[in-house]
């Protein structure tokens, strides 16, 4: 192996890390500072993707940031934390894998899922005259989407004369653009596709397209209709 540039010491969570986090938790008290404000970056972010969260007005002299996941600042929501004075991270029993804190107290959470979506606090332990603290929440929107789509009905059988309404629809955030063709020319744009009188003509294949413009991913389904001829009554046809 080659030589590694050295990262910074990371640590599992051990008892003296539990220790530490439960006398911090002791010593909490209500937020007094200026105000820390927490950015998301980008504010609103899709499935895969990475954010971050960008601490601005921190504190000076501090002696170490820990991050939760959601709003309760306990052992379980603990994420990560960095001890400023050894430029120890550390990691809690919220860690997933994925998530990064940086000296300037910033967090990067990476790929993120559905799951990541909701609220982080941020404890700031002042040093000094004790152990003070400052919170900051955050939400993100998740983008996702679109799903492969479904066509109703799914089965493609009329006859001449009958008429034609499909619908379609996928799961999306923010809802997907939709759009149709018909042996690949382009029909219209719409979730329904609704033709008053169908004839032969209109057998082919029915495609729908979705799209999310804000995740940029596209999925489509497509069917076959086939239209028959109108039934004529072999006593009438002998007529003609
Ligand atoms: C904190 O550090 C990260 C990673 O180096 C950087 O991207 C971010 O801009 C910094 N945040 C602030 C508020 O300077
Ligand atoms: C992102 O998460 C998905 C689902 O958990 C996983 O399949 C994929 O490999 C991850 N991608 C990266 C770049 O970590």
């Amino acid at each position: 192996m080659g030589p590694l540039s050295a990262p910074p010491r990371t640590q599992r969570i051990t008892w003296k890390g539990l220790l530490l986090t439960a006398s911090l938790l002791h010593f909490w008290n209500p937020p007094t500072t200026a105000q820390v404000k927490i950015e998301a970056q980008p504010p609103k972010v899709s499935e895969g993707k990475d954010v971050l969260l960008l601490v601005h007005n921190l504190p000076q002299n501090l002696a170490a940031y820990i991050w939760y996941e959601g709003q309760m600042m306990d052992i379980h929501h603990y994420i990560t934390s960095y001890v400023v004075d050894d430029q120890t991270i550390v990691y809690g029993p919220a860690y997933s894998g994925r998530e990064t804190v940086y000296s300037n107290a910033s967090l990067l959470i990476q790929n993120v899922t559905g799951e990541d979506a909701g609220s982080y606090t941020l404890q700031i332990i002042k040093r000094g005259d004790g152990i003070r603290g400052a919170t900051g929440h955050f939400t993100f929107t998740l983008y996702h989407g679109p799903d492969l789509p479904s066509i109703y009905p799914s089965v493609g059988y009329y006859r001449s004369g009958e008429k034609l309404y499909l619908s379609c629809s996928a799961d999306s955030n923010p809802p997907a653009e939709y759009s149709w063709t018909i042996n690949g020319k382009f029909q219209q744009s719409g979730q329904k596709l609704f033709i008053p009188q169908i004839t032969t003509k209109h057998s082919g294949l029915y495609a729908c397209s979705v799209r999310n413009s804000a995740t940029g991913k596209e999925s489509s389904k497509s069917i076959t209709v086939k239209v028959i001829g109108k039934w004529i009554p072999a006593s009438l046809a002998i007529g003609f």
